[in-house]
């Protein structure tokens, strides 16, 4: 599946294998999510550009960089708002732009109910935020907006991938790299990830 990654990292395997733990309680949960969503962060921006710095150490001068792209988070609420902090903590000037969707439950289809994007885009590139990709219909809406939007770059990270999403992600946006830390087996019939780890927005905020 050319532009899915799914990460091989133990580190990231370690903390996946806890978040999805049913004995692991809402504080741990959080942690872990916030946790995972900065390493994979990590591992999803390796093409972010640069432009030549160089600065004065205290023995003379280094060539360096900086980074060039302005760079938007954009998590799909409520669930995506727990990899923000994570993401923040090694990018502290990216933008955050919120996105509210929920899965209608017997359609499993997305409805939009939080937009405040302004006119055009103040960003060159978007991380869209979201633990779960499951029938793919909440990452593919999301992606439509921004595009509408006029972001020419976007990526998707999430925490766990069905193969149902991840087909219907590269069937409507094939151009949009998809990183996850695992690749799930199946939806269940109410479009749950299996194994998966339940719902992500109850297990952070307590609601389920
Ligand atoms: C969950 C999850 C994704 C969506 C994934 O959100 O966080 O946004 O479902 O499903 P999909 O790939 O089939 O669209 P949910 O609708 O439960 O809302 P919540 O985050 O507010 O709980
Ligand atoms: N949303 C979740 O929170 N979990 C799933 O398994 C599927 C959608």
């Amino acid at each position: 599946m050319s532009n899915v990654y799914e990460s091989q990292h133990p580190l990231i395997a370690h903390k996946l294998t806890k978040l999805r733990d049913v004995a692991t309680e809402p504080k741990k949960f959080r942690e872990l999510v916030r946790e995972l969503g900065g390493l994979l962060c990590y591992e999803a921006t390796q093409d972010l550009g640069v432009q030549p710095l160089a600065v004065k150490t205290p023995m003379g001068e280094a060539e360096g960089v900086e980074l060039t792209d302005r760079i938007g988070l954009v998590p799909i609420l409520r669930a995506g708002l727990g990899m923000v902090e994570g993401i923040w903590e090694l990018m502290p000037n990216a933008e955050v732009w919120h996105i509210g969707l929920y899965r209608d439950e017997k359609t499993l289809r997305p409805v939009e109910y939080y937009n405040k994007l302004p006119v055009s885009p103040t960003v060159e590139v978007c991380l869209v935020l979201d633990p779960m990709l499951a029938t793919g219909g909440s990452a593919a809406a999301t992606v439509d907006i921004l595009k509408k939007w006029g972001v020419k770059r976007i990526k998707f990270v999430g925490l766990l991938g069905a193969p149902e999403g991840i087909q219907l992600m590269q069937e409507r946006h094939p151009d949009v790299p998809i990183h996850l830390a695992k690749i799930d087996s199946h939806l269940n019939e109410i479009g749950y990830i299996v194994p998966g780890l339940g719902d992500a927005g109850d297990r952070q905020f307590g609601t389920g």
